[in-house]
C-alpha cells in the first residue's frame, strides 16, 4: 500500500493505493473529517461486486450509510440521474456533515462529485475508483460535472475530494477493453512526462494486460504522481494542465466523427496521440520516428493506432473547430517534444493538422 498527498492548501487530500485497501474506506471517510452519514453511490455492476465490502467498512468506522444505486453508462451521466441523487439524499435526511462515497468509474465520480459539489452548497466526497480510467485520471484533479444533450460535460464545477481509495484488486473484474483504455491514459503519462516510466510500460505490457497485480500498483502509483504534479502547479487550468490533453484534440474528433460507441476513449486518445505526435514531427518539435516509437508501445497495450481511410482529414479539423470553438481562430495542441517531454504549441494551422493526417493515414504500424 502506498499514499500520495495532493497539495491544494486547504483542499489538500491523501490518495491511498493498493490491493484490499478497499476494507480501509470506513478508517479513512472517518478520519478525514467528523461524518455522521455516508451515501455509497454506485451501479448494479459495481455494487454487485463490491458495495457489501465497502458498507461493511463504513459501518464498522461507525458512520450509518445508505447505498444510492444509478444505472450504468455515459447516457445516464445527466442531470436527470443528478436529481435522482438529491432525492436520495434528503430521504436519507442527509445533511451538511454526510458524505458522499463515489464506488465505480469516471461515469460514477464525476456525478457523485457534481452532486456532493451542489447538494447543499457543497458537503464532502470521497472517491473510490473501480475503473483503471478512473483511478488515473478521472478521480483526480477535482473536476465534476454531467453531459447535457448537446455536449458532453457541459455543466460541472470544481469539487476536490476529502480522499481517495484505489484498490487495485478492483481492476481484477474490469472488462480487459476497459483495462486496456486506461492503459492509454496510463502510457499518456509515460509519454507527456516521463520516459523512464514510459519504459517501464513497453517492458511490461503484458504482465500489464494480464492484470499482473505489482505492475498496475507501480502503473497507478506512478500515474497519479504525475496528474498530481501537473494539477497541483495549475489547479484550474491555465497552463501546464494542457499538456494533459495530449492526443485529445485529435482523439475527442475521431469520437465524435465516429459518433460516440465505436471507439471508446482510450482507443480514440490512442490515435490521436499518433496523429498528434506526427503533427510534431511535421512542424519540427519532435524528431522523425518520435510516432512510430509512441505507436509501438499502443500497440503493445493491444490498443488502435491506426487511423481508417473512412476519416477524412477536413472533416477531423472541423470536428476540432467545433470541439474547441475556435472557428477561424488558432488552434492550441500538447504535443511531444521527444519521449517523456511535451510542450504546448500555441498556433497550429488547419493544414497542418490535415496533412499529418493524410500521413498517418498512409502509415500502417504493426499492431
Ligand atoms: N473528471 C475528470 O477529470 C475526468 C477525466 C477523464 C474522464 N472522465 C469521465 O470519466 C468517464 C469515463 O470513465 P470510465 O472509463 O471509468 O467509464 P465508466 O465509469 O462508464 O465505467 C466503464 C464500465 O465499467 C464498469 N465497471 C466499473 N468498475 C468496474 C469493475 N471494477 N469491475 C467491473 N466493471 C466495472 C462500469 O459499470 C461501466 O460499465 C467519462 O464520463 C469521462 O467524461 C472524467
Ligand atoms: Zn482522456
Amino acid at each position: 500500500m502506498s499514499e500520495i498527498k495532493v497539495n491544494l492548501g486547504e483542499h489538500s487530500y491523501v490518495i491511498t493505493i493498493g490491493a484490499g485497501v478497499l476494507s480501509r474506506v470506513g478508517d479513512i471517510v472517518a478520519s478525514s473529517c467528523k461524518h455522521t452519514a455516508a451515501a455509497i453511490v454506485t451501479n448494479p455492476t459495481v455494487a454487485r461486486h463490491y458495495a457489501a465490502k465497502v458498507t461493511a467498512s463504513i459501518n464498522a468506522a461507525g458512520i450509518r450509510s445508505e447505498t444510492i444505486i444509478v444505472p450504468a453508462g455515459e447516457r445516464f451521466k445527466t442531470l436527470r440521474t443528478i436529481a435522482k441523487i438529491y432525492d436520495a439524499l434528503v430521504d436519507m435526511k442527509m445533511d451538511r456533515c454526510g458524505v458522499i462515497v463515489a464506488l465505480g468509474g469516471g461515469v460514477i465520480g464525476d456525478m457523485s462529485g457534481f452532486a456532493a459539489a451542489t447538494y447543499m452548497r457543497g458537503i464532502d466526497f470521497v472517491q473510490v475508483p473501480t475503473t483503471l480510467l478512473a483511478q488515473v485520471d478521472a478521480s483526480v484533479g477535482g473536476k465534476t460535472g454531467v453531459d447535457l444533450p448537446q455536449g458532453k460535460n457541459l455543466v460541472g464545477a470544481f469539487h476536490q475530494p476529502r480522499a481517495v481509495v484505489m484498490d487495485t484488486l478492483t481492476l481484477d473484474t474490469l472488462p480487459s477493453r476497459e483495462l486496456r483504455c486506461g492503459l492509454a491514459e496510463v502510457v499518456k503519462h509515460g509519454i507527456i512526462y516521463d520516459r523512464e516510466f514510459l519504459e517501464f510500460l513497453d517492458d511490461n505490457a503484458s504482465g500489464l494486460l494480464a492484470g499482473q497485480h505489482d505492475l498496475l500498483e507501480r502503473a497507478v502509483y506512478r500515474s497519479v504522481e504525475i496528474k498530481r504534479d501537473v494539477v497541483e502547479i495549475d489547479e484550474r487550468e491555465s497552463g501546464l494542465r494542457a499538456i494533459l490533453n495530449y492526443g485529445h484534440t485529435v482523439g475527442h474528433a475521431i469520437e465524435a466523427l465516429s459518433g460516440y460507441g465505436k471507439f471508446r476513449h482510450g482507443e480514440a486518445l490512442s490515435v490521436g496521440m499518433v496523429t498528434e505526435a506526427l503533427i510534431a514531427e511535421d512542424i519540427g518539435v519532435a524528431q522523425s520516428q518520435t510516432a512510430s516509437k509512441i505507436a509501438n508501445v499502443l500497440a503493445k497495450m493491444r490498443l488502435p493506432v491506426n487511423l481508417d481511410d473512412v476519416f477524412n482529414a477536413q472533416d477531423i479539423v472541423r470536428a476540432i473547430e467545433v470541439d474547441k470553438k475556435t472557428l477561424g481562430s488558432s488552434i492550441r495542441m500538447a504535443l511531444p517534444v521527444a519521449l517523456g517531454e511535451c510542450k504546448v504549441v500555441p498556433d497550429i494551422d488547419r493544414q497542418t493538422i490535415a496533412s499529418a493526417v493524410e500521413r498517418h493515414k498512409s502509415l500502417r504500424y504493426q499492431g
